[in-house]
């Protein structure tokens, strides 16, 4: 399928690649023309250095989503893992050991598996959690046709994807302490007065967190409902990189149909030796690409030229787009 009907028809699109590749700018020229062709479109940076805002010109306060000025139903939002998490705070402060001075007694609730959550590499808990509020409002009644994911460099990309497992193991988990601790609890309910046990709604929160998480992954993993753009450009760095990517992308069923190959040098320009010599070694890394990934894995490709100016704000990002979805080329 080409971006367009992608665009058109899906209700996720992920951009990712390596840093620096043009993920974000793909995303926005891409939201973009989704939003001027009718689609209430949302689009999400889920990298912790954050860069939407910039590309589209606007002020992107942390975690509250943003309509974009000028832009008919385009909507923008920078993904904060450390706001907006306070009906989390009873689960990730969570310390029965030290809480309620039960010491080893807690040793068969399963605290080993609590500690190997809370103890993970980036992304840690709390952009965990964040990223499972996004996922839980995507299974929430909302008003966007299409929600647009700008994501971060590879390796950041591939553990938010692991996520939905992640999470729900992880949660299940904790539903199953709950649940343990609630019958424990009721023995000694008894014996203590009432307002030395806090009465909190974190099984219902996390309940239905999981129901989220699961239904998000069935969409992400539906070529009707997703697709993952792959970034790349066109060096042989990006060329192993990007089969290491779609390697783990297949692994977690997450459908990929385009690779954008970026920032390509054109000929119609008199290059200088410089240039000329980029240009050679983009070429010959070019059909190295068009063979592996467009004839073998019959990936369709859309090559964007290099700009001489950055890409940013609604005009350039206009620019982009015709080359994305159009394929001026
Ligand atoms: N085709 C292009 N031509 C010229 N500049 C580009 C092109 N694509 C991206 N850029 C510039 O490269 C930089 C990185 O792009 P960005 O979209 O932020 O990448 P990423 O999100 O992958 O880190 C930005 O300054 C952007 O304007
Ligand atoms: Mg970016």
């Amino acid at each position: 399928m080409g971006l367009e009907d992608l665009l058109l028809n899906l209700k996720m699109l992920m951009f990712g690649g390596k840093g620096g590749v043009g993920k974000t700018s793909c995303a926005s020229s891409s939201a973009i023309w989704a939003a001027e062709h009718g689609r209430n479109t949302l689009i999400i940076s889920t990298d912790p250095a954050h860069s939407l805002g910039d590309s589209l010109g606007v002020e992107l306060p942390p975690g509250e989503p943003t309509p974009v000025k000028g832009i008919k139903n385009l909507t923008a939002l920078e993904i904060n893992p450390k706001v907006n998490m306070v009906e989390f705070q009873g689960i990730t402060n969570m310390n029965p050991i030290e809480d309620l001075g039960m010491g080893g007694m807690m040793e068969n609730f399963g605290m080993g598996d609590l500690q190997e959550f809370t103890s993970m590499n980036p992304p840690g808990i709390d952009e965990a959690l964040a990223f499972g509020k996004v996922l839980e409002f995507i299974e929430t009644e909302h008003d966007y046709d299409l929600i647009v994911f700008d994501t971060a460099p590879t390796g950041h990309t591939l553990r938010l994807l692991n996520l939905p497992d992640t999470l729900s193991g992880w949660i299940g988990k904790l539903l199953k302490l709950r649940f343990k601790m609630s019958k424990f609890f009721g023995v000694f309910k008894k014996m203590l007065s009432k307002d030395e046990i806090k009465e909190d709604n974190s099984l219902e929160i996390l309940e239905k967190l999981n129901a989220s998480i699961i239904n998000a992954k069935e969409d992400l993993t539906n070529p009707l409902k997703n697709s993952f753009i792959v970034v790349m450009i066109p060096e042989e760095m990006a060329i192993t990189e990007t089969g290491r990517l779609l390697n783990a992308l297949v692994k977690y069923n997450i459908p990929v149909s385009n690779i954008v190959i970026n920032q390509l040098y054109q000929d119609k320009y008199d290059l200088c030796d410089f240039c000329k010599a980029r240009r050679e070694m983009q070429q010959k890394n070019l059909f190295k690409i068009r063979d592996i990934f467009g004839k073998k894995l019959g990936k369709n490709l859309i090559e964007v030229p290099l700009f001489k100016g950055e890409i940013r704000e609604y005009q350039k990002l206009k620019e982009m787009g015709d080359y994305l979805i159009n394929n001026l080329n």
